[in-house]
């Protein structure tokens, strides 16, 4: 019954008068569910409470424009990810239940939503909104009864977004990276400074995942600390190997070339983010010497800005 996008057959008549309706039945036959399908957090929502906590949702979602950034149900914009199936991204489970340290969908979606800055997965970053915990779980139950909609094959192809260089590129009209407005761009900084600066752009961008320690979370993301063991699937060490950080079982220190390849432009397929478009030559700079000297690693390597502006242009 459900129609793909491309094929001839319109929608149901069903579908349209389930999409006007805003009953919760639409879910019951999309899913098969019980009276009782609205889970959310521990909690068992009534039909007429599930309801009310959607409206709430939607209400959420219109008073803070997401629509500026997002798309759901083919309307909106894109510069963030389109959200009409977002309940249904695997990235929830792979990449922001590690990371925000929960052990459902739900609670993950409530942590991101309420800090969207701590758990960056993209090169583009969705700003803090200052939604409250009560206006998350509106959302999410929303976005979780959006995704049961049968939106006749819409999205096509959805899934995780993918993490290539190509996306890092900031589209026209986009805001510009913070590259111009760092004063400390052209500069020749101190060993002391990029440490300092490295700390703060490590604990803002890079410990969600990789941790506060540079231990990183087992099976998921990786340490930054050479020597460590690591083991993940094929997909993920294979690409970590070729990069020369990844041998016999345990994370080395790879070429401080390839390092700053990988932070510019992330690791396709996996959930390490391209910084590039986000993160201006000094912190990338900063963060990369901070790294190379921190957590039991001694390269003794310092990264001018400079470095990084010539391995932006050598891309
Ligand atoms: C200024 C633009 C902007 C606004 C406004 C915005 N977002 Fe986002 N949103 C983004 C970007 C960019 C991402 C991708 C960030 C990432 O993956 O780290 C994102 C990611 C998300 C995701 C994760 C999607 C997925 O599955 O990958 C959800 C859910 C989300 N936003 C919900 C909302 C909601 C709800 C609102 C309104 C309350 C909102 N956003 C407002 C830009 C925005
Ligand atoms: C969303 C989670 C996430 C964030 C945020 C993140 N990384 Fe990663 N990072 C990963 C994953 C996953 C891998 C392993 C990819 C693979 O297996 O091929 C990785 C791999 C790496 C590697 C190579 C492997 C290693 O352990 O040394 C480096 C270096 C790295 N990341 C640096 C950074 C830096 C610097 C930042 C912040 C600017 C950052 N990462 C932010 C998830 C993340």
């Amino acid at each position: 019954m459900r129609s793909q996008a491309g094929e001839q057959a319109l929608a149901p008549e069903q579908i349209i008068r389930a999409f006007i309706g805003t009953s919760l039945r639409m879910i019951e036959d999309a899913k098969g569910g019980g009276r009782n399908f609205i889970r959310l957090l521990g909690r068992t929502y009534t039909e007429p409470e599930a309801q009310a906590l959607i409206r709430k949702g939607k209400f959420v979602i219109q008073s803070r424009a997401c629509m500026d950034c997002h798309t759901f149900f083919g309307n909106g914009a894109y510069y963030g990810p389109d959200l009409t199936k977002a309940w249904l991204d695997p990235a929830w489970e792979r990449t922001w239940m590690p990371m925000t340290q929960q052990k459902t969908r739900e609670g993950a979606m409530v942590e991101f939503l309420m800090h969207p800055e701590t758990y960056p997965t993209w090169s583009r970053q969705m700003p803090d909104l200052s939604i409250t915990r009560e206006e998350a779980v509106a959302v999410v139950a929303y976005l979780k009864w959006m995704s049961a909609v049968d939106a006749n094959g819409f999205p096509a192809n959805f899934g995780m977004i993918k993490t290539t260089s190509a996306s890092a590129e900031v589209p026209a009209g986009a805001p510009t990276t913070p590259a111009q407005a760092n004063p400390a761009e052209g500069a020749t900084l101190t060993e002391a400074q990029l440490m300092a600066e490295g700390k703060k752009g490590y604990l803002a961008h890079c410990a969600a995942c990789h941790q506060t320690n540079g231990l990183g979370i087992a099976g998921t993301f990786p340490p930054l600390a050479a020597g460590k063991l690591f083991s993940a699937s094929k997909a993920m060490l294979t690409p970590l190997a070729e990069r020369g950080f990844y041998k016999d079982g345990k994370i080395v220190e790879g070429a401080l070339e390839q390092h700053i390849d990988i932070v510019l432009h992330g690791i396709p397929g996996t959930p390490m983010t391209a910084f590039g478009a986000q993160l201006d030559n000094a912190t990338i700079a900063a963060i990369v010497t901070f790294e190379r000297n921190s957590f039991g690693n001694h390269t003794g390597e310092i990264v001018q800005p400079h470095a990084i502006g010539v391995a932006r242009a050598a891309h």
